[in-house]
């Protein structure tokens, strides 16, 4: 197996990941029980790391990161609990027998070392889902029907902010894996962890809503060019979603609602500050450095 074989391999495990992720978030959302979720969670964090991993040696092999899914992967199931998490239960079989499978092609002792960490991981999970399957059998727990009443606008308002969201994590890990100035990578990861949080309220919040998640995505908006002309792209998108939360708070009644949306406001202000300060030190750099240079070389002709 050559580079290049290495390299799609591993886009694929990040593609695999990601599935599992947005399938266990689905699920997180849809069942009501914090008992289940939790533990569900703690897994879907463990399979971020598992993409941050795969995508991290795709760029230390000298390739591009792709964020993109295989929709094929993502069983949501249901309507019923148990469901859902047989299909868990399957989504990490699966990933076992593809990743035992690269064990054997893969020539890279790294990547080979990494796999064989993630498989371990996997058995991990496939055990608690496969635990968690077999309590919620037993027990049987109430699957509660939710308690507000649904409101089909207000769920689509939600489920717009959530694709937004969705698609603000997946530019940002996009800009955290490839950035080369270590502030700026830090800044990328931060801003896609909020999302991630913003993402996981709205989820939730549909869920209890009894409304369904629509976990999608239009194409990821990557950013090219020059880092100040990122950074002031990314400012005018915090800008722009920014503006869209203060406009809708405006029709919101239910007091729950608004003081979920407030606190995304909140935060997504801090977001533009973060990104105008960043961008203010890089200008005063970017000044500084031109005085110092021709200082240098005033000196250099003396
Ligand atoms: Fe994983
Ligand atoms: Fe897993
Ligand atoms: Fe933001």
């Amino acid at each position: 197996m050559n580079k290049k074989e290495t390299i799609d391999l591993l886009l694929y495990n990040v593609a695999l990941e990601h599935s599992a992720i947005v399938q266990y978030l689905y699920h997180i959302f849809l069942i009501t029980d914090g008992n289940i979720t939790s533990e569900i969670e703690s897994i879907a964090r463990q399979e971020m790391r598992h993409l941050k991993w795969f995508a991290q040696k795709v760029v230390q092999l000298g390739g591009r990161v792709v964020l993109n899914r295989l929709e094929d992967m993502i069983v949501v199931g249901g309507p019923d609990w148990a469901d859902m998490i047989s299909k868990d239960v399957d989504a990490e079989r699966m990933a076992i027998e593809i990743y035992s499978r690269q064990l054997e092609l893969v020539k890279d002792d790294s990547v080979k070392r990494l796999l064989e960490r993630v498989i371990k991981d996997e058995e991990d999970h496939q055990v608690e889902f496969s635990q968690l399957l077999e309590q919620i059998k037993k027990n049987s727990p109430e699957e509660e029907r939710p308690t507000t009443q649904q409101d089909p606008e207000v769920v689509q308002l939600l489920n717009r902010f959530l694709k937004e969201e969705y698609g603000t994590i997946l530019k940002y890990l996009h800009e955290f894996f490839h950035a080369k100035d270590c502030q700026y990578k830090d800044m990328m990861l931060d801003l896609a962890v909020e999302s991630m949080v913003h993402m996981g309220k709205l989820g939730e919040k549909i869920g209890k809503m009894g409304g369904i998640p629509h976990i999608e995505v239009d194409v990821p908006l990557y950013s090219g060019g020059a880092l100040q002309e990122k950074v002031m792209g990314e400012l005018s998108y915090e800008q722009k979603t920014g503006e869209d939360y203060s406009q809708e708070i405006k029709t919101v009644k239910d007091p729950d609602l608004l003081r979920l949306l407030r606190f995304i406001e909140h935060q997504e202000e801090y977001h533009k500050h973060m990104l105008k300060e960043f961008l203010d030190r890089m200008r005063k750099l970017t000044v500084g450095d031109l005085r110092k240079k021709d200082a240098g070389s005033g000196e250099k002709g003396l």
